[in-house]
C-alpha cells in the first residue's frame, strides 16, 4: 500500500503546471489540459541532470529523489523546463556522483513546448500519430491520453532511452506502439498516418515521412542545421511526395536527429591557411546571436559549421567552415575601434558573401519574422522561401 500523500502532492503540481501553461496561452484546449492533468511527469523523469556553470563551462548535476529529497525533486519535475536525462549518448544521472560535462542527447522537453506543439498539431479524435524522438516518453503519454494508445506510434533512436521510455509509459498505464530505430526512416508498417510530429530536429524532411503521412495530413518538425539555426515548420502533405507549409511563431529548437548531426570538423588548420581575400564585413558576429539572422545564415551556408579559435592571447576569431567544399570565412574584429568586423574568405565558395546576401534580402523585405518563411518539398528539392513578392529562396542540404 503506497502513501497517498506524494500522489496528492504530484496532482497539485500538475494542476499548477496546467494553470501556468494556460496562463501563457500555449495550452488552450480542454483535451490537452486533461492530458497534462492526467500524465505524471515524475514517472518519466525519475532522475535528471540540472544545468550549472563550472570553471570549464557547462556542467550537469544529477538530481534524484534519493539524494535531493523527494519534495525538491518533484518540485523540479513540474517546472516548465527541459529535463536532460542523458549525456553523450550513454551517461545517465544514476551513473555519476556529482556534476559532469557533456552534451545532452535525450531529455523531457519543457512542457510548454510539448503542449504548444500538440496544440499546433491539433489531431482530431481517431487520428493516428507518428512521433519521432520518444525521449522519456512524456509527450508520447500525453498523446496516448488524448488519442488512445492504439492511435500512437513513437520511434526512439537510442536503445537506452527507448528502454527507459517503454518502462515509464507502461508504468503510467499506456500502450502505444514503441519502436527503437532511426525515426528518419519512419514506420512503413504503421503507415499511412494522419500526422507526424518530431521532437528532434532535421536538416531536411526525410522522404519516408512524406510517403508515410496521408495526403492532407501534417508534418510538424523543427528544421535546424549545423550552425544551430532553427525554425518550427508545419507542412501539409500533398500527392506524390510533396509538402508545403509555413514556419510557426516562437524560438523553437530541439536536439538534432542523430544521423543529421554535424560531422567532426577534424583538423581544419590547413584549410584556414589557404589563400584568402579580406574585406570589411557588412554583417558580423551579431548574425549568430539573433534568431532569424542565424536561421538565414544557415540557409545561406547549409553545410558550414562555426568554431572560434584564439592564438597566443590574441583576439577570438570566428570561423564559418564548410569542410566538404574546403571553404571558410573568418570574422576578425576591425582594429579601427568602431566595433565592426573584417572577413577573410578562402576556398571555392565565398561563404560570407552568401550569408550577407541572404541577410540583406531579408532586411530589404523589412526584416520579417520567421512566420514569413515557407517550406516547399518536392521529390527533387526542398526549398525555404521568404514569402514576399520576388522573395529569395534557399535549398535545404541533401
Ligand atoms: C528532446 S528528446 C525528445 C523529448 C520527448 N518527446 C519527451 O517529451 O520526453 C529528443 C529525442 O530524439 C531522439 N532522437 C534523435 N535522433 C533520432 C532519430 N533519428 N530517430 C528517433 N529518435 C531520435 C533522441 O535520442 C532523444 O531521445
Amino acid at each position: 500500500m503506497t502513501d497517498p500523500a506524494p500522489d496528492r502532492l504530484a496532482s497539485r503540481h500538475r494542476t499548477r503546471l496546467a494553470d501556468r501553461l494556460e496562463a501563457t496561452g500555449l495550452l488552450h484546449s480542454a483535451a490537452w489540459r486533461a492530458a497534462v492533468l492526467a500524465v505524471p511527469r515524475e514517472i518519466f523523469v525519475p532522475a535528471f541532470f540540472r544545468r550549472g556553470d563550472g570553471p570549464q563551462g557547462t556542467v550537469w548535476a544529477p538530481v534524484q529523489p534519493e539524494t535531493q529529497g523527494s519534495d525538491t525533486w518533484l518540485e523540479e519535475v513540474y517546472t516548465d523546463e527541459t529535463l536532460v536525462t542523458q549525456l553523450d549518448g550513454g551517461v545517465h544521472p544514476g551513473d555519476v556522483d556529482g556534476p559532469v560535462g557533456g552534451e545532452p542527447t535525450s531529455s523531457s522537453t519543457l512542457p510548454s513546448l510539448v503542449v504548444r506543439m500538440l496544440e499546433d498539431l491539433d489531431p482530431k479524435d481517431g487520428a493516428r500519430v507518428l512521433e519521432i524522438g520518444t525521449g522519456t516518453g512524456y509527450s508520447t503519454a500525453l498523446m496516448c491520453h488524448r488519442l488512445g494508445g492504439d492511435h500512437v506510434t513513437s520511434i526512439e533512436y537510442d536503445p537506452a532511452s527507448a528502454a527507459r521510455a517503454r518502462t515509464a509509459i507502461t508504468t503510467a498505464g499506456y500502450s502505444p506502439r514503441l519502436i527503437q530505430s532511426d525515426g528518419l526512416t519512419g514506420d512503413d508498417d504503421g503507415a499511412p498516418y494522419d500526422h507526424l510530429i518530431a521532437t528532434c530536429s532535421v536538416r531536411t524532411i526525410p522522404p519516408a515521412w512524406l510517403r508515410q503521412v496521408k495526403p492532407g495530413g501534417t508534418i510538424l518538425t523543427t528544421i535546424s542545421g549545423w550552425l544551430h539555426g532553427s525554425g518550427l515548420a508545419r507542412l501539409t502533405v500533398g500527392e506524390d511526395g510533396t509538402a508545403f507549409g509555413t514556419f510557426l511563431p516562437g524560438t523553437v529548437s530541439f536536439m538534432i536527429a542523430r544521423p543529421h548531426a554535424a560531422p567532426d570538423l577534424g583538423d581544419f588548420s590547413s584549410l584556414l591557411r589557404q589563400p584568402a581575400e579580406e574585406r570589411p564585413a557588412h554583417h558580423g558576429q551579431e548574425v549568430f546571436q539573433e534568431w532569424v539572422p542565424l536561421f538565414l545564415t544557415q540557409l545561406a551556408a547549409p553545410k558550414a559549421q562555426r568554431i572560434s579559435t584564439r592564438a597566443d592571447g590574441g583576439p577570438w576569431l570566428v570561423h564559418t567552415i564548410d569542410v566538404g567544399s574546403g571553404s571558410f570565412a573568418t570574422l576578425v574584429l576591425s582594429d579601427d575601434s568602431g566595433g565592426g568586423f573584417r572577413v577573410r574568405q578562402g576556398g571555392p565558395h565565398r561563404l560570407w558573401d552568401d550569408v550577407e546576401a541572404a541577410i540583406d534580402a531579408w532586411k530589404a523585405a523589412g526584416s520579417p519574422p520567421q512566420t514569413a518563411f515557407t517550406l516547399t518539398v518536392t521529390p527533387t528539392e526542398q526549398r525555404v522561401r521568404l514569402d514576399t513578392p520576388e522573395g529569395p529562396s534557399w535549398t535545404l542540404p541533401t
